[in-house]
């Protein structure tokens, strides 16, 4: 199958075309490169021996989407390309509305005009807001963002939902990531942000590594077994292969669903820390911090309805997730070293 990826030149966006290749799919890679290095497409093909397709482009540029879906012969769309930075978007709502929003409106024409009407879209826990029971299950309410990246969230399940009203010959799979961790266990491709890491594992990463004095643990006054925040953390790798198992779920159903990604249990923060550690064998210092505006206690999901769905469920462990994000650091950090001598 040839699958769009915005976004596909990012964290998720690249595991998910890995997957898909090994899994005999073609993925084209659209993405602006605002969050991304152009080099992952080479690292691609370094995994799977073959260079994805790479598209340099915006998503709110509907000309060129649509140019791409009809000349790429696209038969379903895989909508990673966003912003992502809660803290960020607080800042500059506006910008975050134009991107996620305008973007996905454009978007969604360009793909009625082709006549591509299968979508997959990169949907967040997020839209669950402070949960009133655990664990989340997909008809738990939604609506009760506490920023304005995850209204975007909200605002997207909700206009994907009116479309497919609209036209029963849409089919759209809103996928709500939990915590998505860790790195191709090649070490090539991974989570690598620009500047300081606002998520755990990039941060905790750093301070293993030295790049980084200590980590900040936003809070250990929560109502969770040691205090600190619970999260339900996922490897990128099974999220990746969760999409793979999406699409023929996509091509042969129509109608709107909201299916929950996640492993189904959650880590605390001091638990993330010593399985890195464990990981790692480098120390991880720490320093209590008050509680980070907006975070949750702890979230997890009830992942039944994906493995019903989608014959999927993810399997590999917080152990697995700690390796691997450690084995993308050393080796990051390894290159740039190189560099820099060079
Ligand atoms: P990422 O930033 O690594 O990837 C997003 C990609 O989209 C980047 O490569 C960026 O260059 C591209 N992009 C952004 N705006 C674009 C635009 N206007 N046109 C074209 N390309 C554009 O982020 P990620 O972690 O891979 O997240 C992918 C998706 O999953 C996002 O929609 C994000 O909101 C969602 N999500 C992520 C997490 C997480 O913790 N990483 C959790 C829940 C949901
Ligand atoms: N944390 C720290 N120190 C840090 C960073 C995080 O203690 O330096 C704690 C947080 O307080 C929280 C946990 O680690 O308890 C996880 O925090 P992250 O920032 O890694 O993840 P969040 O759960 O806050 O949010 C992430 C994404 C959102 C997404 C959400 C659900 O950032 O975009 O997961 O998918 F919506």
């Amino acid at each position: 199958m040839r699958v769009l990826l915005t976004g596909g030149m990012g964290f998720i966006g690249s595991h998910t075309a890995v997957v898909l290749q090994e899994a005999g799919h073609e993925p084209v890679l659209f993405d602006n490169l605002s969050n991304a290095d152009r080099s992952v497409a080479s690292r691609i093909e370094r995994i799977t021996g073959r260079a994805p397709q790479f598209i340099e482009g915006d998503i709110r540029d509907g000309a060129l989407l649509e140019k791409v879906l009809r000349e790429e012969a696209v038969d379903a769309v895989i909508h990673f390309a966003g912003l992502k930075a809660v803290g960020e978007s607080v800042v500059k709502p506006l910008e975050y509305f134009d991107n996620n929003l305008t973007g996905t409106l454009r978007l969604l024409e360009a793909m009625r005009a082709s006549g591509v009407k299968r979508l997959i879209f990169s949907s967040s826990s997020t839209v669950y807001g402070p949960p009133a029971h655990l664990p989340l299950q997909e008809t738990d309410p939604t609506g009760e963002a506490t920023n304005p990246y995850g209204r975007t969230k909200i605002m997207i399940e909700e206009m994907l939902a009116d479309l497919c009203r609209a036209d029963p010959e849409w089919s759209a799979v809103c996928l709500r990531y939990f915590n998505p961790i860790g790195a191709h266990p090649s070490g090539l491709i991974g989570d690598d942000p620009n500047g300081i890491p606002n998520n755990l594992l990039p941060y905790v990463s750093r301070v293993a590594n030295g790049r980084l004095p200590f980590l900040n643990v936003y809070g250990n006054d929560y109502d969770t077994p040691d205090g600190t925040g619970v999260r339900d953390y996922i490897h990128v790798m099974d999220l990746a292969r969760g999409h793979a198992a999406a699409l023929p779920y996509a091509m042969s159903h129509t109608g709107w669903r909201a299916v929950n990604l996640g492993c189904g249990r959650g880590y605390s923060v001091l638990e993330v820390v010593a399985a890195f550690e464990k990981a790692s064998g480098r120390r991880v210092p720490v320093k209590f911090a008050p509680r980070r505006t907006g975070d949750i206690a702890a979230n997890w999901c009830d992942p039944a309805l994906a493995r019903g769905l989608f014959g999927w469920e993810a399997k590999l462990t917080i152990e697995d997730m700690c390796r691997d994000a450690w084995r993308f650091e050393s080796m990051r950090a390894a290159e740039a070293a190189a560099q820099t001598q060079s």
